[in-house]
């Protein structure tokens, strides 16, 4: 089967490189820029690189791979591009495959492949997308092929009803991004105190909570003062939270109010 890609992403070459080893075939790259569809299908060493204004007719699979709030715009740009039997998906968590409008009146199968990953850096993707587990969502015929797309990537999905879509993000961005703001305000503290091997220490406690989460589930992987129940260490940090981060005032003690949630205390 071809593989179109519109919007040369990190996420659409990962996902590309896997499955061209698995024997999908490259079709067009469409770029707003040709130069950059000449690198990504250089990478692959398959592919057609062009622009949106050059003649292009996308069958079998297209992956929209632009930011979230253009895919709209971009498949509005594209729909008349699209050949009978085509395929089409994008990987926002955040949004639905309902947002190819006309799919289900054209017969094309729709869907959205989200995966749980973050591509930040392409060749770290590349090396967890083997680990990677997807959300996937779409009318029938799309989300026959979306589930054999991921099987082949990572053999690990789960399929998610439209009206959780939202919810499953957010679950995604409280775990994934708001642990980034919370290693953040770690970092500034060891700044702020002069402390060396922040990147020595943090990551690796992070790590650690990681697969005890993984491992026990989420009430069994707490610790520290509130699962303890050291109310004064809690009372004394939260001064010092204050303190170093007036702005952020109240997320220590809302913090604590959901720690104490999960001990159920
Ligand atoms: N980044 C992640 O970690 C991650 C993880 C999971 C899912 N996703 C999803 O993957 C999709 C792509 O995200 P991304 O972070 O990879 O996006 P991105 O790097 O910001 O943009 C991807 C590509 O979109 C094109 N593009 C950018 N702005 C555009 C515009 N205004 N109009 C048309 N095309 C535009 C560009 O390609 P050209 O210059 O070639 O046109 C760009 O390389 C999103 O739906 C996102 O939710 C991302």
């Amino acid at each position: 089967m071809l593989i179109n890609i519109v919007g040369t992403s990190k996420v659409s070459l990962v996902l590309s490189k896997i499955l061209v080893e698995k024997g999908f075939k490259m079709g067009y790259v469409v770029s707003r820029s040709r130069q950059r569809a000449t690198a990504f299908v250089r990478k692959l060493s398959q592919g057609i690189p062009i622009t949106y204004d050059e003649d292009f007719l996308l069958k079998d699979i297209v992956f929209i791979s632009v930011p979230d709030g253009v895919i709209d715009l971009v498949y509005s740009n594209i729909k008349t591009r699209l050949s009978d039997d085509v395929n089409i998906y994008h990987f926002s968590g955040f949004l639905t495959s309902y947002i190819f409008e006309d799919a289900d009146r054209f017969g094309w199968g729709r869907g959205s492949i989200h995966p749980n990953l973050s591509f930040a850096d392409e060749k770290i993707a590349l090396k967890s997308i083997h680990r990677c587990c997807f959300g996937i969502e779409g009318n029938e015929k799309g989300l026959s092929l979306a589930r054999n797309i991921v099987q082949q990537i990572s053999n690990c999905w789960i399929e998610i009803p439209v009206q959780a879509k939202m919810a499953y993000h957010l679950a995604a961005v409280l775990a994934s991004n708001f642990s980034v703001g919370l290693a953040y305000l770690a970092q500034r503290l060891y700044d702020l105190y002069g402390l060396d091997g922040f990147e020595k220490i943090i990551p690796t406690l992070m790590l650690n909570t990681s697969r005890n989460v993984s491992k026990l589930g989420v009430k069994d992987s707490l610790t520290g003062p509130v699962a303890r129940g050291d109310w004064v260490v809690v009372e004394k940090e939260q001064e010092l939270f204050e303190k170093c981060f007036a702005k952020y005032k109240d997320l220590y003690a809302n913090m604590v109010r959901v720690l104490k949630e999960i001990k159920g205390r």
